[in-house]
């Protein structure tokens, strides 16, 4: 018999929970036979006093069997999800899965939709005219086998745990804890279906982990409760100290990622979609060397393959492929403007996170619901962190459907960028690699 004050107790004391404990505090939750309160006194002793690898594997598990699990066996192939941690203006998937698949590896991708300041990949798919996110199981795994790669939303009982511990961390003050942070990202991971598992750990302003230790410790966490869980995991520790690539905005992230996929996308962006697609390749079992996967990739890229994949995607999930090739076909925000450098100098840092949300913000509103984003608007950066800038000269450009809006967004803009008369370094994008043999810095 288990008693949840005892519990409590045990991890208020900083002593370790066993794994029926764990199970016991998290299915009885699930159930609503344990309230808001005793989970909420709980989750603030695991925040103060920490959980070990093992008692977070535990947890990651308890919350990932709460709900459905989902069965990709019937895909031929070994199955990798890549995943990110979040960060402004995050491109990566819509490139990374054709480009995977245009190498034979099988991407069957399921999404959520944006939060706060960064936006979903489903959201920036769906400016699309025609595309559909919400595929039925069976039609998603059909166009994974015929196609190479699909992508829809997140299924509704997927993880019922982390839904309802999330809510309650966001009022408790309890979501920064790296074993909840861990386990809340995991869990859905392995309830997705995934056999092998690429994370993005991103850091920086525009990142949920601040600073550079902090997302080292979270990435080895995962990369050790993916090992004890069956599933082999890969974390990469990335920039978000500044926009990822150059476009903020979910048309003209399709249009980044279009322009990515023909060669002439920005190279932070596509370095570390080479290093994800690359790193798929490895794991998939379709390449085993990593320097030829880079270059297989390269050489899909040159030839159009990869952008034909991305046509074939939109193809089969109902969208019109030809907007690859003909921008205007997707939506077009009515004004733009152009944002200058007030002097000679260098960018020397970019607040990630107020681009994003003036991304979003001039979005919102316009269809009525405060949370409907409008899919023409947003920014486009034309300088990145330790890029030289002459007076007067654009460093930025704004799209918006109001007028207001659009100078509001780029005082915002203005606010964002700081510019200094000393040289200042570029920042690097690919910091760390981890796997089950430990860290390598990059
Ligand atoms: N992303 C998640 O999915 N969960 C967290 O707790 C934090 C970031
Ligand atoms: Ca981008």
């Amino acid at each position: 018999m288990f008693f949840v004050p005892e519990i409590i107790e045990k991890k208020k004391r900083g002593l370790k929970l066993s794994k029926e404990e764990i199970e016991f505090i998290v299915n009885g939750y699930v159930a609503g036979k344990i309230p808001d309160y005793q989970v909420s006194a709980l989750l603030m002793a695991i925040y103060f006093k920490g959980m070990d690898e093992e008692e977070t594997t535990n947890l990651t598990m308890a919350m990932a069997y709460s709900g459905e699990i989902v069965d990709f066996s019937s895909i031929e192939g070994i199955k990798v999800d890549k995943h990110s941690t979040g960060g402004i203006a995050d491109t990566t998937t819509l490139v990374l899965l054709p480009l995977a698949a245009s190498v034979g590896v099988k991407v069957a991708k399921m999404s959520g939709r944006g939060l706060g300041h960064t936006g979903g990949t489903i959201d920036k798919l769906e400016s699309i005219p025609g595309f559909r996110c919400e595929l039925g199981d069976k039609e998603f795994i059909d166009a994974v086998n015929t196609i190479g790669a699909a992508i829809t939303g997140q299924s509704k009982n997927l993880v019922p745990a982390d839904k309802m511990l999330y809510a309650l961390r966001d009022v408790t003050a309890t979501v920064d804890s790296i074993p909840l942070i861990a386990s809340s990202i995991m869990s859905k991971k392995i309830a997705g279906g995934a056999d092998k598992i690429i994370l993005d750990v991103k850091f920086g302003n525009g990142a949920f982990m601040k600073n550079y230790e902090d997302a080292l410790k979270l990435g080895t966490l995962m990369v050790k409760i993916g090992q004890l869980a069956g599933r082999e995991t890969v974390a990469y520790i990335t920039d978000m100290d500044q926009p990822l690539g150059l476009a903020i905005g979910n048309t003209i992230e399709v249009i980044e990622a279009a322009e990515t996929l023909k060669g002439r996308g920005h190279k932070d962006l596509l370095s570390l979609c080479l290093e994800f697609a690359s790193e798929m390749m490895i794991l998939a079992q379709v390449e085993k060397d990593k320097n030829k996967a880079v270059e297989r990739l390269e050489a899909s890229i040159d030839s159009g393959k990869a952008l034909d994949k991305l046509k074939e995607i939109i193809a089969s999930q109902g969208g019109n492929p030809e907007v690859l090739e003909d921008y205007s076909l997707l939506p077009k925000a009515k004004y733009e403007l152009e944002v200058k450098a007030p002097a000679d100098g260098f960018v020397k840092q970019i607040d990630a996170v107020r681009l994003g949300l003036a991304s979003m913000k001039i979005g919102a509103g316009r269809q009525k619901k405060e949370d409907i984003i409008d899919p023409a608007v947003g920014i486009w950066i034309y300088k990145k962190v330790g890029e030289e800038v002459t007076k007067g000269e654009p460093f930025a450009k704004i799209l918006a459907n109001d007028k207001e809006k659009l100078t509001w967004a780029a005082d915002e803009a203005r606010a964002a960028f700081e510019f200094s008369r000393e040289p200042k370094e570029k920042r690097k994008v690919i910091w760390a690699k981890i796997t089950k043999n430990g860290v390598s810095e990059l």
